[in-house]
């Protein structure tokens, strides 16, 4: 059985007193959850007073992105130990906004997923095809390239503590959810890539995430499908109580 894992992806939003409020709210929601892992992803500046907040929770701290050097002139990157050192345990890699907005390559998102693992952060590494792509038809195509080149180089024990999220381009922010049998059509797919890079058991433990306009009202279906693992969730997630009943989607 895989743990499930819903996750909050506050992208460029909230200042520290924002990022602080909406915590509080959401602990007191989610106090009782037990069986779920949730994990909420501030922006840089929020991430050291959240951590804080949190502290003995039932949520873990993940941060949007990272950069592969341990230190030096970077300007405007973040260091894996740097995550660490403010308490986080998750950090996305690959968003399609890192890709699309910024550029942001397949072997970049390689580099990022080794050097989070190299310091115990779990990746959620994200991968999906834009809309253009899906009408073409080459949605695997696009998922199998960046499912290789991801994981290029890990070992069967790297693989196994990473997240992978599935996020359709077409289905983020716009509202437009992939459907529960679209998106189980691809988390299969992407099932029987592990299972063809590494075996069965790296298939049927790593923890897939659906993203894309995820709300209330559609995780029920979304999680009942048997490869949909958990949840990368933007929107919703500025919303304590839309988040947490995101994460109780059972009750
Ligand atoms: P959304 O974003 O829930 O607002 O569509 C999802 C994501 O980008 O991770």
């Amino acid at each position: 059985m895989r743990r499930p894992i819903i996750a909050g992806n506050w992208k460029m939003n909230e200042t520290i007193d924002q990022s602080l409020d909406l915590v509080t709210k959401l602990k007191s929601e989610v106090a009782e959850v037990n069986d779920v892992d949730i994990v909420v992803c501030p922006p840089f500046t929020s991430l050291f007073a959240v951590g804080k907040a949190i502290r003995g929770a039932n949520i873990f701290l993940g941060a949007q992105d990272i950069y592969w050097e341990e230190k030096g002139a970077y300007t405007g990157e973040v260091s894996p130990g740097m995550l660490t050192n403010v308490g986080c345990q998750y950090v996305i890699i690959g968003h399609s906004e890192r890709r699309h907005l910024f550029g942001e390559a397949n072997q970049s998102v390689n580099r990022k997923v080794k050097a989070a693992l190299k310091f115990d952060l779990t990746p959620i590494m994200c991968v999906g095809e834009r809309l253009e792509e899906r009408e073409r038809g080459v949605t695997e195509g696009v998922v199998r390239e960046h499912i290789t080149r991801g994981l290029e180089g890990l070992s069967r024990e790297e693989v196994l503590k990473m997240v992978i999220a599935y996020e359709p381009v077409w289905a983020i922010g716009t509202g437009k959810t992939a459907t529960p049998d679209q998106a189980q059509e691809v988390h299969s797919f992407i099932r029987g890539l592990l299972r063809e890079l590494y075996d069965e058991v790296i298939a049927s433990k790593v923890r897939i995430q659906y993203g894309g306009s995820v709300k209330p009202e559609n995780i029920f279906d979304l999680m009942r499908e048997k490869d949909i693992d958990g949840a990368l969730v933007g929107g919703a997630s500025l919303d304590a109580k839309s988040f947490a009943q995101i994460v109780k989607y059972e009750r």
